[in-house]
């Protein structure tokens, strides 16, 4: 599939709504993890993604939340990146509307110390009450704070997070269209746990070199998880020499 289609002067959202929906009639938290990573397999440059970034991937990136119920996210990556809660905007607000879903999701950060603090943006600049997936290890001053601060602190996991309790979690909320955004070592986590249903991972046409790390890293899964291609988009414009933006779900 080309994106936009040859010829066209505009492009066809509702096609890519449809594209990147999630299955109907969830029963369970469903994850879809988005990433982009350079064609040397960088997932950032100088330590953030958005040196890979262009224009089609933050239209993907942006679809994500706007489809999902929750964003999940890794404590890393949310100081790397500098998360705050997301924000509602025109064309958010227009389609979750559409779409029957709250204004906007909330964010849910994984983080087995409890690393935020109440001033992080991420807790202190929200619009919703954000989620802290946490474990026992965690300091109960620390949880107590971001409680005291209105986080939803949910207590999963001894030493580590244990995702599917987490997950699990989630789902008692109502959550189940879960878009992780990251980071490494979350889908890492998620790929040993096998929790991931579908990669969205765009190829951005770059050789970053450096040494930045994989999209994911951590314990050795007992097999290697199978995926499928659904679908690849194109994008190539006069700045970006043809990004591809992959999907790929899990086969059983
Ligand atoms: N290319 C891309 O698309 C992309 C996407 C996302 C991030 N990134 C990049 O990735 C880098 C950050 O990497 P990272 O590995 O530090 O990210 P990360 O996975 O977001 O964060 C790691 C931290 O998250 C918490 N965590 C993750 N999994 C956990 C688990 N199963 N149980 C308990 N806690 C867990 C821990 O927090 P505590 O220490 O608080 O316990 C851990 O230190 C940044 O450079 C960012 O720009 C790139």
């Amino acid at each position: 599939m080309l994106w936009p289609p040859p010829g066209a002067e505009t492009t066809d959202t509702s096609d890519l709504e449809r594209l990147y929906d999630y299955p109907d009639d969830l029963d369970r938290p469903w994850v879809q993890v988005n990433f982009i990573s350079s064609l040397d397999g960088a997932m950032s440059v100088a330590g953030r993604s958005a040196g890979l970034g262009n224009a089609a991937d933050k239209k993907i990136f942006a679809l994500g939340r706007d489809l999902a119920d929750v964003v999940l996210v890794g404590a890393g990556t949310a100081l790397a990146e500098g998360y705050r809660g997301v924000r509602a905007g025109e064309v958010r607000a227009e389609r979750r509307a559409r779409l029957g879903l709250s204004p906007v999701p909330p964010i849910a950060v994984v983080t087995a110390r409890c690393s935020p603090t109440p001033e992080s943006l991420l807790i202190a600049d929200t619009s919703v009450p954000p989620i802290v997936l946490t474990s026992e290890a965690a300091p109960r001053e620390r949880r107590d704070a971001l409680a005291a601060a209105g986080a939803d602190v949910v207590v999963a996991g001894e030493e580590t997070v244990d995702l599917p309790a987490a997950l699990r979690a989630l789902g008692e909320r109502g959550l189940r269209r879960v878009n992780c955004e990251g980071g490494p070592q979350l889908l890492g986590a998620l790929i040993a746990a096998d929790l991931v249903d579908q990669l969205c991972l765009t190829l951005a046409p770059l050789l970053a070199g450096g040494d930045s790390g994989r999209i994911a890293r951590g314990p050795l899964p007992d097999v290697p998880r199978t995926v499928r291609l659904e679908s690849a988009l194109h994008h190539e414009d006069d700045e970006v020499g043809g990004a591809l933006m992959l999907r790929y779900r899990r086969t059983r």
